[in-house]
């Protein structure tokens, strides 16, 4: 990972700025019923078999975006998030658009695309090279530190499940950081 390029401009970074490559890892123990030469799915074959479930996918999925609740969720996130940017003295400013629902709608599509939903950031926008796209503004430590309590709020009000929360949370907090762009 290149940790100066969150947009995922050149290869090998795309940890930042393209998603979760592969998505997150399957549980242990979770391999499909009928596989069960270790006995390890939650139910015996035979009582799969008998309750005609012998073919039931297990319940977890690799998706984050689906995972977390899909649209609604990325939805309430950015709509927190900026309730939180309009009232900040910092950050406000630094938004061209007096309008801030189209800022609104790009961070939402990028993180939706980032956590494995649809593609329409990139469609509309292009390679997301968030870098890049944050040198017209000066991002230093300190809009940093306010970004990242807007969106700390924001993660709050969505109530994950603890490994999901410690998963958006660890990439949006390293985004933040490989953001800066400029002393205080
Ligand atoms: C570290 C503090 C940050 C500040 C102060 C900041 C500020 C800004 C500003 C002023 C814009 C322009 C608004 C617009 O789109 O018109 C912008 C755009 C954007 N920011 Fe940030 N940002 C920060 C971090 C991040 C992080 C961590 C991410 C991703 C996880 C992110 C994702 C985006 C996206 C997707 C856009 C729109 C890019 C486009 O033009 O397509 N930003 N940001």
């Amino acid at each position: 990972m290149n940790a100066q390029d969150p947009g995922g401009a050149r290869s090998g970074d795309a940890r930042l700025g393209e998603g979760p490559q592969g998505g997150l890892p399957a549980p242990a123990g979770a391999q499909l019923p009928l596989q069960a030469a270790g006995a390890r799915s939650a139910l015996p074959v035979e009582r799969l078999v008998a309750a005609g479930q012998g073919f039931t996918q297990p319940q977890y999925t690799d998706n984050f975006y689906e995972a977390v609740g899909g649209h609604a969720t990325f939805v309430k996130l950015v709509d927190a998030f900026y309730d939180g940017v309009a009232g900040d003295d910092v950050l406000r400013p630094m938004y061209p658009e007096e309008d801030l629902g189209p800022a609104k709608e790009r961070l939402l599509l990028f993180l939706e695309q980032y956590w494995g939903g649809p593609k329409t950031y990139g469609e509309q926008r292009g390679h997301p090279r968030l870098r890049m796209r944050h040198m017209p503004f000066r991002v230093g430590p300190q809009a940093r530190d306010h970004w990242l309590q807007h969106m700390r709020a924001a993660v709050d009000t969505l109530g994950l499940a603890p490994l999901h929360e410690a998963t958006l949370w660890d990439y949006l907090d390293r985004a933040a950081h490989s953001m800066v762009n400029a002393a205080d």
